[in-house]
């Protein structure tokens, strides 16, 4: 682990040396993955809908602890517009809680009704969303941080499209907790860039499914490795969700559905089912499901352990730092 040469309200929030955070992702993020990440002094976050039951996603949690040597990791609660998809958020909370996880990221829609009783709880939160207003609205109740999201982001990055450089010259500035900026980022270049924009971090994803602990066939990822920036596509905007993912031929059937103006969810669950995407992960079939990237997959050319991966972008932004400092 490279020593901390950027100190930030960040890395105080969350007890790490690099304000580098490592956003929940479906399927992939792990015990093994989180505690690697930990290990290399930043946090990331476990997604608990990845487990087959509450019970699983608690030995998880268990596994990270013994893992991690003590450092800090999190879970990931993604929030559904729909109400009833968010019952098992509560059971994943308070094994969250009984398990002492002392970090959770909240996504989707709004944290409100889960604020109380994460705090109450003594753990810290960070919600992550795409508009200045959502983040307003998130910080007014109460959330510890912020993370704000750009168009070029993996997974949902909003229907308003506002790209990153934007939405950093302008959140931080509006709040008063700290930001991390996320959405095409990879590179120590891009981590001096949001600080200099006035976040206190940066948020990265795609970068790591190429991991060596991300368990994803290795074919996928070197199916990553190959992309360049023009790897992925924005789909189910016709549904009001915009998500990006990998360009891939379920990919291309779900446009030409939205082409013909398709709005029965049926026609689309053969080709955006969650399942799929876990098959895809499982035998390194690229081309069916619509498996979450973003832009940044033109930065994810090396499988390497995710220690490294955050070592060279520590490294960069350092030199970066110093090479500004003589301007
Ligand atoms: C494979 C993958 C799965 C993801 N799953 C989730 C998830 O379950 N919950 C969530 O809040 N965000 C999820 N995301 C979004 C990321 O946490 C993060 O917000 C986004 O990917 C950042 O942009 P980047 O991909 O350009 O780094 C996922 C992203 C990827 C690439």
């Amino acid at each position: 682990m490279k020593p901390q040469t950027f100190r930030t309200r960040i890395t105080d929030l969350f007890g790490i040396d690099h304000p580098i955070v490592c956003g929940g992702m479906m399927w992939l993020a792990d015990a093994e993955y989180v505690s690697a990440v930990a290990r290399a002094g930043c946090i990331g976050f476990i997604t608990p809908r990845s487990f087959p039951t509450p019970e699983d996603f608690r030995e998880q949690l268990r596994k990270a602890h013994d893992l991690s040597d003590g450092r800090p990791f999190g879970v990931n609660l993604y929030i559904s517009a729909r109400p009833e998809s968010n019952q098992l958020l509560q059971t994943f909370l308070d094994i969250s809680i009984e398990e002492g996880v002392k970090f959770v990221e909240t996504a989707g829609f709004s944290p409100k009704e889960f604020i109380p009783k994460i705090k109450d709880a003594g753990i810290t939160v960070m919600h992550k969303c795409t508009t200045l207003r959502h983040a307003l609205s998130a910080q007014k109740a109460g959330v510890d941080a912020i993370a704000i999201l750009g168009a070029e982001a993996g997974g949902h990055p909003g229907m308003d499209m506002i790209g990153t450089m934007v939405q950093g010259a302008i959140v931080p500035q509006e709040l008063s907790v700290p930001v991390v900026l996320a959405g095409g980022m990879g590179t120590g270049r891009q981590l001096v860039a949001c600080l200099s924009l006035g976040a206190e971090g940066m948020l990265i994803a795609t970068r790591m499914v190429v991991a060596e602990e991300i368990w994803a066939h290795e074919n996928y990822k070197k199916r990553l490795a190959e992309l360049g920036p023009d790897g992925t596509k924005i789909i189910m905007s016709i549904f009001g969700d915009n998500s990006r993912v990998i360009d891939n031929p379920s990919t291309e059937a779900v446009l030409a559905l939205e082409a013909e103006g398709s709005t029965d969810y049926e026609a689309y669950r053969p080709h955006v089912q969650g399942t799929l995407q876990k098959e895809a992960y499982e035998d390194g079939d690229w081309t069916k499901g619509t498996m979450s990237i973003g832009q940044s997959v033109a930065f994810a050319g090396d499988i390497r352990p995710a220690g490294q991966i955050i070592d060279g972008i520590v490294e960069e932004a350092t030199t970066v730092r110093d090479r500004l400092n003589g301007f």
